[in-house]
């Protein structure tokens, strides 16, 4: 399907630089492929979007019948001289498409901020918001979000980890991350004005100017399989204390990678914040962000590695959890979990 896009719709927020960056239809793809089974039946809101121009809109309006959708909404902040917000309801119709692709967009009575109360009403209707929502305002989005009780599936910087409320909901395993991270949302399309900087900076073949910024991750309430499956434990303390270093301010020790998490300690472990990509919360708990028992950053030897996340095994479990030694199998046998 074709859709006519007038990029010069998209237009530089004075404040908010950073919030016009607008996401590509191949990293929606990528993530979404992810999440076949959530949308059957489903209104899906995208309310940072304007219709003639998102990639959000048109992924949802291309895959309207595999997904099963019951019906897409989407509402974005007026552009440039706009002073009204856009608005489409969509609900697989042959008129619907040809409006869809010709561009055609109903006008909200506001400017389209997802706060208003006619964007609210659409949220109230909705059952997952799906959007690349402005980094600014992520923040409040996400409480939105959460006080209408409302799935999503957004994309934020991996900053947003590290904000207080935003990290306490992935530690009560309220919100987790997707399945994309830093590289796999491969760049975002500015507009025309917007200075193209970094190495990985381009044009595209349709045109659109790229930046990459390589510091993007999916936040979501929706699950996922990855979330049920264990990391695989294969490096052992016991022996190898000295690859372990003890906190200064806390009763535990530092891991470097994800994958070095030894199988045989049961104590606090401070890991890189790429633990959360492989998070399993049956297998793991979180236990604090950053910071030991002084309230300071986590030091080994007056150092502080880079920031970490503290955690703890699980050891309240169904499941047995695999044990190092089982884990030395023979080539071709599975590790089961
Ligand atoms: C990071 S961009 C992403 C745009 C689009 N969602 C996408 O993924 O391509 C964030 C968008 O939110 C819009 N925006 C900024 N403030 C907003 C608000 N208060 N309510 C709704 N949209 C807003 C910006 O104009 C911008 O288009």
């Amino acid at each position: 399907m074709t859709r006519v896009v007038d990029r010069s719709l998209l237009v530089d927020a004075k404040k908010n630089k950073n919030d016009e960056f607008y996401t590509q239809y191949v990293d929606i793809v990528a993530e979404l492929a992810h999440y076949k089974g959530h949308f059957e039946g489903k209104v899906v809101y995208c309310n940072t979007d304007d219709p003639r121009v998102s990639n959000f809109v048109k992924f949802f309006v291309d895959n309207f019948e595999t997904l099963g959708l019951a019906k897409l909404v989407a509402t974005g902040y007026a552009l440039g001289d706009e002073t009204r917000g856009s608005v489409m309801v969509y609900d697989g119709s042959e008129q619907a498409l040809r409006d869809f692709e010709t561009g055609k967009v109903e006008r909200l009575e506001g400017n389209g901020d997802f706060r208003s109360s006619e964007c609210l009403e659409y949220l109230r209707h909705a059952d997952v918001v799906v959007t690349n929502p402005p980094y600014s305002l992520l923040r409040q989005f996400i409480s939105f979000m959460r006080s209408y009780e409302k799935d999503f599936l957004i994309i934020a910087t991996v900053n947003a980890i590290t904000y207080k409320d935003i990290f306490k909901l992935i530690q009560d395993g309220n919100v987790w991350l997707g399945v994309g991270l830093g590289r796999a949302v491969s760049g975002f399309i500015v507009p025309e004005h917007y200075e193209l900087y970094g190495t990985e900076a381009r044009i595209n073949e349709r045109g659109e100017r790229i930046v990459s910024t390589n510091n993007s991750l999916w936040l979501t309430t929706l699950d996922l399989e990855k979330r049920h499956e264990d990391i695989p434990l294969l490096e052992t303390y016991v022996g190898n204390e000295d690859r372990y270093p003890t906190y200064d301010n806390l009763d535990g020790i530092n891991v470097n990678k994800t994958k070095d998490i030894p199988g045989d300690y049961y104590g606090l472990m401070g890991v890189p914040i790429t633990f959360l990509h492989k998070h399993n919360p049956s297998q793991f708990e979180i236990v604090r962000f950053r910071k030991g028992d002084d309230g300071k950053d986590l030091r080994v030897n007056g150092k502080s590695p880079y920031f970490r996340i503290v955690i703890r095994r699980k050891t309240d479990r169904d499941v047995e959890p695999l044990l190092p030694g089982d884990a030395a199998l023979a080539d071709g046998q599975t590790l089961m979990f």
